[in-house]
């Protein structure tokens, strides 16, 4: 039996890895990609995606649809230093590589979600899809079954010393989803940042046809980490989650975000479980096995004989 997904993405280098996983594996099935404003603007990232589920020839299989263009309030600020100015340097897609659907992704998402008994969301990017879906149709939060969000951290940011870059670009989304009542798996850095890819795994992907080098050509062009120490592949956890929760350690917790002053984007967990009367609305990711990170990225790309 596979798990029906929606992605919701801002490809960038890590989503892009993350897409090309849950595009591959046969336990997953992804029913709708939406993007959204976040390492590079709006028509970048769907761009992004496009590319993505052309090059693995699925696109009669896998819609595109489009979404925000801007945080629900605070100004838009994207991480181009980071994914490049396109959001996916590094390796020629072609410039043909399909169109999304007309809908928006509001659209797109609550028509995927209604037409499913259950499915599991994964957002990758900030979460202002989610939080204008859960807006207009809050009917859709009975057929998820959870969501699996890659952002925050209970151990410090990447923007600030606080914040996180998911939930930084638009923390009042991510409040409103936090609140919203739905099971959420938070896989943030308390993990990403531990299960980095190694150089020795970036430089095996060559050895793994087309979709080992696109991938290596993506990674040797992304700014987050460096190539001695490795890359973290923020996103890719949210896959590897998925398909091997064993290989994470989490706790349970309330996860309270910030959407003003000099800490605005966190997300502070109550660990001790001392100040909401014992509610938790979260599962946080706060270990992971790094080593069994690499050895499955390197077996699911090995496996894709593209
Ligand atoms: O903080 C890491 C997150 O921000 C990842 O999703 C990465 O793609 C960027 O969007
Ligand atoms: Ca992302």
């Amino acid at each position: 039996m596979t798990t029906k997904i929606i992605m919701d993405t801002d490809p960038g280098i890590d989503d892009a890895a993350a897409l090309t996983m849950a595009i591959n594996d046969p336990e997953l099935d992804l029913k709708l990609i939406t993007t959204v404003a976040g390492n590079v603007t709006v028509d970048k990232t769907t761009a992004n995606a496009l590319k993505i589920v052309n090059f693995f020839g699925k696109n009669d299989q896998i819609p595109v649809a489009g979404g925000a263009v801007a945080p629900l309030i605070k100004p838009f600020e994207d991480a181009a230093r980071i994914h490049g100015e396109s959001g996916m340097p590094g390796y020629d897609f072609g410039d043909d590589f399909g169109q999304p659907l007309a809908k928006t992704a509001v659209e797109a998402l609550r028509d995927a979600i209604m037409a499913e008994d259950e499915v599991t969301l994964v957002p990758t990017g900030s979460y202002t899809n989610i939080a204008l879906l859960f807006s207009q149709y809050p009917e859709v939060k009975s057929h998820i079954k959870q969501i699996v969000a890659m952002g925050g951290s209970i151990s410090g940011g990447n923007m600030t010393s606080a914040a996180e870059f998911n939930v930084f670009t638009d923390p009042d989304a991510a409040k409103i989803m936090y609140n919203a009542g739905v099971p959420i798996v938070m896989v943030g850095l308390d993990v990403t940042l531990k299960a980095l890819l190694t150089p020795a795994s970036q430089e095996k992907l060559l050895e793994m046809g087309e979709a080992g080098k696109m991938l290596h050509d993506l990674v040797t062009h992304y700014n987050d980490g460096d190539d001695q120490d490795g890359h973290p592949m923020h996103d890719v956890n949210t896959i590897f989650y998925l398909l091997h929760p064993e290989a994470f350690t989490t706790k349970e917790m309330w996860i309270d975000v910030v959407t003003d002053g000099p800490a605005i984007g966190a997300t502070v967990g109550d660990v001790r479980g001392a100040y909401h009367d014992g509610k938790v609305n979260a599962k946080v990711c706060v270990d992971i096995d790094a080593a069994a990170f690499n050895k499955w990225f390197l077996e699911e790309v090995a496996a894709m004989n593209k």
